[in-house]
């Protein structure tokens, strides 16, 4: 029996792709940059099985150029760029990634939170530019971590590992979701607020949320119009929870102190926004998971989940289960 065919849309960690070799005729998109959409498409035509990337956009488009595609599925926790119910209605299975990312996401979370504080990347620079002539007193000085006020809108496994490593740091943390964590609000030493609340009353406002047509702009010029003078913003989620051009206003004016920032609108980030020339905003490129163990583990997920789906069993973890009940492609 010939081997099935499968497409991953960019050099993935080799503990993955071994797994995927082992049992099909894989291909690997070589380039830096994602294959563009024409490409995709072909590669989808000749494929049983595909290794998505947030970077792809898979839509009902893509699932229609082969009846034969089994199954989808992507390197990330997130998969905003999938259409899932087009995926269900085509009896497509979707896989990511959850768990692995969790702890390796909120360290980075953190490291952004205290970069922008105790302003590392002016440090780096002033240094780096020959600045330093000696030490001040008034050089460079931020805002304490220790002992603040954390505020965590989204409070999943991600916002929880970040109240964890707050409770290092002796900070106080409230939370924000649409879903109370009665549950685990004593144990974990968190308050449940509603958003105005943590706006207002945290020093540092950190965003760990799904994007959806609900939360994209959640922070806006509303959101930072309530916010302290001193706050810091942190955003690993994703870019389009965060208005830029609202950031910018907020940062440029002093309305908020600093923001530090993993992901944005779009990525990468074009190279002309004003928010590149602030010294009180932090961009780094959508980082927050590459440690090289979790990208590792990222990889043997996707190609557990995509193996699974090419035999017809059920994905490891699969963002749409309900599709089982509908009937799978075969
Ligand atoms: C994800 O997995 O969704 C992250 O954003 C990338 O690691």
């Amino acid at each position: 029996m010939p081997k099935p065919k499968v497409f991953v849309s960019r050099i993935i960690p080799d503990e993955g792709l071994g797994m995927l070799r082992a049992i099909a005729e894989t291909e690997v998109w070589q380039d830096e940059l994602p294959p563009p959409r024409d490409v995709l498409l072909s590669k989808v035509k000749q494929s049983d099985g595909l290794v998505s990337l947030l970077t792809d956009k898979i839509d009902g488009e893509l699932m229609d150029a082969n009846p034969r595609l089994k199954v989808i599925s992507q390197m990330a926790v997130g998969y905003d760029n999938i259409d899932v119910p087009a995926a269900t209605a085509r009896g497509i299975p979707i896989g990511n990634t959850p768990g692995v990312l969790t702890d390796t996401t909120a360290d980075f979370a953190f490291a952004l939170l205290m970069s922008a504080a105790r302003r590392i990347p002016e440090g780096i620079d002033f240094v780096r530019a020959k600045k330093w002539k000696t030490w001040g007193p008034l050089l460079l000085t931020g805002p304490d971590v220790w002992g603040a006020t954390l505020g965590i809108i989204g409070f999943g496994r991600i916002g929880q590992g970040m109240a964890n490593r707050a409770r290092g740091f002796n900070m106080r943390v409230l939370y924000y979701d649409v879903y109370r964590r009665t549950d685990l609000e004593q144990s974990m030493g968190v308050q449940y607020v509603e958003m105005d609340t943590l706006l207002r009353e945290s020093d540092f406002v950190t965003v760990h949320t799904d994007l959806n047509e609900k939360t994209r702009h959640l922070m806006n010029a509303d959101a930072f119009a309530k916010m302290k003078r001193s706050a810091i913003l942190v955003n690993a989620s994703r870019g389009p929870m965060v208005d830029h051009a609202a950031l910018y206003d907020a940062l440029k004016s002093g309305q908020i102190y600093g923001a530090a920032l993993d992901v944005t609108e779009p990525e990468p980030i074009n190279l002309d926004n004003p928010l590149l020339q602030l010294p009180n905003c932090i961009i780094v490129p959508h980082i927050a998971s590459a440690s090289i163990a979790t990208r590792a583990k990222m990889a043997t997920m996707a190609a557990a989940n995509l193996i699974a789906g090419l035999r017809g069993e059920k994905l490891p973890t699969c963002v749409n289960p309900e599709v089982y009940e509908r009937g799978i492609r075969t």
